[in-house]
């Protein structure tokens, strides 16, 4: 059950500091009502892939927060002839029952509410055609056609836009447009999407998206997979057993050259990556030689993309969109949205992409590659999940909470990079660099900073030993 939050700017400001984070922030119900509006009502959030909506009335259903919403392919339209997208909140404004239930499946024309048939159309219009089970039933003998079309739709999100094949919606109207949002972690999430001959999008969602809850705070995957290089050592035993495409020792192949984290203190975002140079060769994490139909189509594929870049830097990489989707660009390829539950519980939502046009034998071979290695039933996932549920569980108790966590790993030690406008680096994978950016950023929105000040520093910041302190 929600409740109002009670903490003041003075109790957020003791939470985050220099060096050290206070346990509190990992379990407290207060901190947590206040992260679903001042950080979920607020942000940009993922939502989804248009290849999970094809055709004209397919809806998928996700949630922003613990929001229900809905995303729908309209009808082909002169200005939209593949069919307006629009993303809605999943509940009906007669009685709030949510309207799509299942997720995922076709409407056809109307989305029609279960509880009185209520109906509305694809852009979450009320429609008041008289009908029998459909419209608005007894329009006109009951309602006497009074009832305001306008003001009774599904509410959509105050901005949506579609990034090379993914939606994104924030319920904020003045948040910054998604683009100066991103940054140039742009270049990283572009090598997620894009295909593997480095046309533009190109990818789609391979089968259904696994989901599963675990006892832990979002904040701990959500800063796992910003950059935690030092956590090698929890995947040991899935490195003993060479779970890897390639057959060599270890989960991966070897790393390039200047593979490091990389954070945009800024913005907020981060991850792992690297930049590879006109000249030289193009650096792919997963060879796949285990598995020679893939790494042949990975090959041409990667010779196709060498030509298209031509005389320009590629970058690559990994990371954390602030605040909760994260995605890997090729180990697998994938992407992970962290949904915060309850203080001490996240769901977990897992896409994994595909170039569309991929021969069936190469997506069936990643498919399973991928799920032996991510997701409930994935080798690494799992390891991962065991260290969240216990971290989370050591952030409760009043003895526990005296204690804080500690954030000094690589403090002090970064410098602007330049070939990623807005990212400072140290040079190294192991850091804790991005999750201070990270909390950083968690703590100027907690205090309820307007989009103005979010976006005021526009050059790049080299002070990633702030201290973390709030401001009012
Ligand atoms: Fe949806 Fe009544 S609650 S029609
Ligand atoms: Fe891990």
């Amino acid at each position: 059950m929600s409740h109002t939050p009670h903490i003041d700017s003075a109790e957020l400001q003791s939470l985050v500091e220099v060096d050290r984070v206070h346990r509190r922030c990992y379990s407290d119900p207060d901190i947590f009502e206040l992260e679903m509006k001042n950080i979920f009502e607020k942000t940009w959030q993922y939502c989804g892939h248009e290849s999970q909506i094809p055709k004209p009335g397919d809806y998928y259903t996700f949630q922003i927060g613990r929001q229900p919403m809905v995303m729908v392919r309209g009808e082909p339209t002169a200005s939209h002839p593949e069919g307006e997208i629009s993303v809605l909140y999943n509940r009906c404004p007669h009685r709030g029952v949510q309207v799509c239930g299942s997720r995922a499946g076709n409407a056809g024309d109307k989305l029609t509410c279960p509880y009185h048939a209520w109906s509305y159309s694809t852009d979450g219009a009320l429609v008041t055609t008289p009908g029998e089970l459909f419209g608005v039933p007894g329009y006109k003998k009951y309602y006497h056609e009074e009832l305001d079309k306008k003001e009774w739709g599904l509410v959509p999100v105050a901005q949506m836009v579609n990034y090379r094949g993914t939606i994104w919606a924030t319920w904020d109207r003045n948040a910054a447009p998604f683009e100066d949002y991103l940054g140039s972690m742009r270049l990283w999430l572009d090598s997620a999407l894009d295909h593997r001959d480095g046309r533009e999008g190109g990818s789609v969602v391979l089968v259904g998206v696994q989901k599963w809850r675990t006892n832990c705070n979002w904040k701990f995957p959500a800063t796992n997979f910003i950059g935690d290089a030092a956590h090698v050592v929890t995947h040991r035993s899935v490195d003993m057993v060479n779970l890897n495409p390639s057959g060599t020792e270890g989960r991966r192949d070897e790393r390039p050259e200047g593979h490091a984290a990389f954070g945009w203190p800024d913005l907020g975002h981060g991850g792992l990556g690297f930049a590879s140079r006109p000249e030289e060769e193009f650096p792919r994490l997963a060879s796949f030689q285990k598995y020679t139909h893939v790494s042949e189509y990975l090959a041409n594929a990667a010779q196709a993309h060498r030509a298209r870049r031509a005389g320009r830097i590629h970058q690559q990489g990994k990371g954390t969109i602030f605040p909760n989707m994260s995605f890997h660009e090729d180990q697998p390829r994938t992407i992970i949205v962290h949904n915060p539950i309850s203080p001490t519980q996240t769901e977990f939502w897992r896409y994994y992409l595909i170039d569309a046009d991929a021969p069936a034998e190469v997506q069936d071979t990643l498919r399973h590659y991928y799920m032996t290695y991510s997701g409930p039933g994935g080798m690494t996932e799992q390891d991962d999940l065991e260290n969240w549920t216990s971290a989370t569980e050591a952030s409760q108790g009043a003895v526990s909470r005296r204690f804080p966590y500690n954030y000094q790993q690589g403090l002090r030690y970064s410098v602007p990079y330049e070939g990623l406008p807005g990212a400072v680096w140290c040079g190294e994978r192991v850091t804790e660099q991005n999750q201070l950016i990270w909390l950083k950023r968690w703590a100027e929105f907690m205090e309820g900073r307007d989009w103005d000040q979010l976006m005021r520093r526009s050059q790049v910041s080299n002070d990633v030993s702030f201290p973390i302190k709030l401001v009012r």
